[in-house]
């Protein structure tokens, strides 16, 4: 089946044109984003945001198709598409409506099935693109997005229980906040991985906030209070130099890091998982991956993550889900739903 998906509930505006047989072939995908407008405002301003898409959604679904077909849009989606798929929560309402509405309408006019797919599991499914024939039920799945942070079992597709999820801010969320006050430009979390690098001491500590409570549970706003207070400190004292903007981005992604690892890696093991698949925004963090591999690897365990391009919002990803759990929904009946968590 070749599937055109839909991706816009934040502020990317992305379509990609997917092959599904055993393995799932990507065969293009286009990606427009209102990063650098963002980054002017330090963050994302909703109305900005679903402007832009506005402006882009035609331009990235013609594009996805005639790369794919080598033929004009309208011919593509008329012999080559058999069903559509689109992102229809969580996320930004104006965004959301975005691709909803474009998606139901090439359902409709062009007759193809359209199937809903929570932007969530999404993030996890990104990793069928590679990894199909490897991963094996039951896994872990972690999402790490500027959004969520979510623990979940998966026993089959579709057979998923949520474990648990962050009480306050996000990953993503506190390495962007984090960043944003100690001048980092928005997102800050690539950024706060490279500074890290950098430091050539490791002596600033943060605390990894509920590292050791006996749940699978996620809060950072604490971090950032911790890090942003000792952020202000050393500007009365006229020591934030670069290298001490350094340490605290060692320290900010050491802490988050530090909770993710112990408790992904518990989850598993309670649960008697061997497999565990990453994605998000926060799985692109290099120094993230290789440690939660190495802690997996330690028990027998497996980690997967997605290509990088497919750990931050891409359409792709929701064309994978779509592919792995074919459940189309009469057009008229999908609605944007910016709540829509698991259940
Ligand atoms: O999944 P995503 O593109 O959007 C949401 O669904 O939220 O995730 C964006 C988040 C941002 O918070 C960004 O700072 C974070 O992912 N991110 C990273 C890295 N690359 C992106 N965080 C830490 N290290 C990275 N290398
Ligand atoms: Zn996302």
């Amino acid at each position: 089946m070749k599937f055109l998906a839909i991706e816009s509930s934040c502020d990317e505006t992305s379509a990609a044109i997917l092959e599904s047989t055993e393995k799932i072939k990507v065969i293009s995908t286009v990606t427009a984003t209102s990063l650098s407008i963002h980054a002017k405002t330090g963050g994302i301003i909703p109305e900005n945001a679903a402007r832009m898409q506005v402006k882009y959604i035609m331009p990235v679904i013609k594009e996805a198709l005639e790369e794919a077909f080598s033929k004009d849009a309208n011919t593509a989606l008329r012999q080559d598409i058999d069903a559509i798929a689109v992102t229809f929560g969580p996320g930004l309402i104006g965004s959301l409506l975005v691709g909803v509405e474009t998606a139901k309408t090439l359902a409709y006019s062009f007759n193809k099935p359209l199937v809903p797919v929570n932007h969530l599991l999404g993030h996890i499914y990104a990793n069928f693109i590679e990894h199909a024939e490897k991963i094996e039920f039951p896994f872990i799945g972690l999402i790490v997005s500027g959004g969520h942070t979510d623990l979940l079992l998966f026993k089959s597709h579709g057979g998923y229980k949520w474990l648990g999820g962050t009480r306050d801010d996000a990953a993503g969320e506190a390495f962007d906040k984090i960043g944003r006050v100690i001048g980092l430009s928005y997102p800050a979390g690539p950024e706060i991985e490279i500074c890290a690098k950098k430091s050539k001491k490791q002596n600033v500590k943060f605390k990894s906030p509920i590292i050791g409570e006996d749940n699978f549970d996620f809060s950072f706003s604490g971090l950032k209070t911790e890090a942003i207070r000792y952020y202000e400190k050393l500007q009365k004292d006229q020591s934030n130099d670069s290298e001490r903007i350094n340490e605290i981005c060692y320290a900010t992604q050491k802490a988050i890091i530090d909770v993710l690892v112990k408790k992904t890696v518990r989850a598993a093991q309670e649960n008697s998982c061997n497999t565990i698949l990453v994605g998000g925004g926060v799985s692109a963090n290099q120094t993230f991956i290789n440690e939660l591999t190495g802690k997996a690897q330690d028990v027998k365990m497996q980690v997967f993550s997605p290509q990088r391009a497919y750990c931050t919002d891409n359409a792709a990803m929701i064309g994978s889900y779509a592919a792995m759990n074919y459940t189309p929904v009469t057009w008229s009946d999908v609605n944007a739903n910016p709540e829509l968590y698991f259940g």
